[in-house]
């Protein structure tokens, strides 16, 4: 089984995969999605989503990061992907799931999942680019506004030469709502060769094992399950105990020495109630520490209560 990291705009930067790759059981890792328009992107916008170009594209614990990028001009795409690969990244991840709407006339992400002859195009044309030692892989998820198109576009990624494919068993108006269709993997699955990594709504062990049952996949991706649950890869892989609330408590201090060490504080405040956010789900204690610093703004005043008993 391989458990992968997923990208999540916004929350999963350089900062929490360190992190989480450190509390372990996480393979690999994808950025957050760099958006390509018209031109190639200048070096620094790669290495300021994936910092880690700088050191071989590894996390501080050694594990392997790929550049996610968005787009809908194959051409760009390619040169881009070329461009990540140089700069270190493992492989490189095509995003076919994002929500977001147009921007600036670009398309991208979800959007395409209407046009499957524009996802060949996409796969094939970074295929054709990327040395073959390279890994091109997509994420998608099962549709736009139905699953009508889940097999044919899950098919032309792989016969324009993706290596694997990840899977958010919903469409694009299903959002981020349960249930996750895990059942629609296994479809999937029955009707491609790549391997493919399933992925939405695994927030613990049970989730794990019937999402690998239903999508009849081994591998899974996890996003918000792991900001809920710091070591959830651990318990899944190895039945490792759940994280007391203060093993959880002492994550967040050392996060808060990486927020404000790393970015200079800018984000800090809105990061650290944006993960307790997630934490909630898992533990109760998170929703009243939330409410102890809502309305504080000043990165020391934070700390301060996290450093209280
Ligand atoms: C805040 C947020 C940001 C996300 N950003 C990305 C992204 O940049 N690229 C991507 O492919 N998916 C993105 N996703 C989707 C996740 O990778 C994942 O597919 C989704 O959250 C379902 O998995 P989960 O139930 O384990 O969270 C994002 C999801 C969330 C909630």
């Amino acid at each position: 089984m391989k458990i992968v990291l997923a990208p999540m705009e916004g929350v999963v930067d350089h900062l929490m995969r360190d992190m989480l790759t450190q509390v372990g059981g996480f393979d690999s890792c994808v950025t957050e999605f760099v958006r390509v328009v018209d031109q190639l992107l200048p070096s620094k916008v790669f290495y300021r989503l994936c910092p880690e170009l700088h050191q071989q594209g590894l996390t501080p614990s050694g594990v392997p990061v790929k550049v996610q990028l968005l787009g809908q001009e194959p051409d760009w795409l390619a040169e881009n992907a070329v461009r990540a690969i140089e700069l270190g990244s493992h492989g490189v991840d095509l995003n076919f799931g994002c929500p977001a709407k147009t921007v600036n006339k670009s398309k991208g992400g979800a959007v395409l999942l209407k046009e499957t002859e524009a996802l060949y195009k996409i796969v094939s044309a970074v295929r054709k680019a990327v040395p073959l030692e390279h890994q091109v892989t997509a994420k998608m998820r099962l549709g736009f506004e139905d699953k009508s198109l889940a097999i044919e576009n899950a098919q032309a990624i792989e016969s324009a030469g993706a290596n694997s494919l990840a899977i958010h068993a919903r469409t694009k108006t299903e959002g981020y709502k349960p249930p996750a269709y895990w059942e629609w993997i296994g479809k999937i699955r029955q009707q491609t060769h790549i391997p493919i990594i399933a992925n939405g709504e695994i927030w613990s062990k049970t989730d794990a094992t019937l999402c690998q049952q239903r999508s009849q996949c081994d591998d899974i991706m996890l996003g918000r399950g792991a900001l809920a649950m710091p070591n959830l890869a651990q318990v899944i892989r190895q039945d490792a105990q759940e994280m007391t609330w203060e093993q959880v408590k002492a994550l967040l201090l050392t996060y808060s020495g990486y927020e404000i060490f790393g970015d200079k504080g800018r984000y800090y405040p809105n990061r650290i109630k944006q993960w307790l956010g997630y934490l909630k789900v898992q533990y109760p204690q998170a929703e009243n520490l939330f409410l102890r610093i809502r309305a504080l703004t000043k990165s020391a005043d934070i700390v301060a209560v996290l450093q209280q008993p």
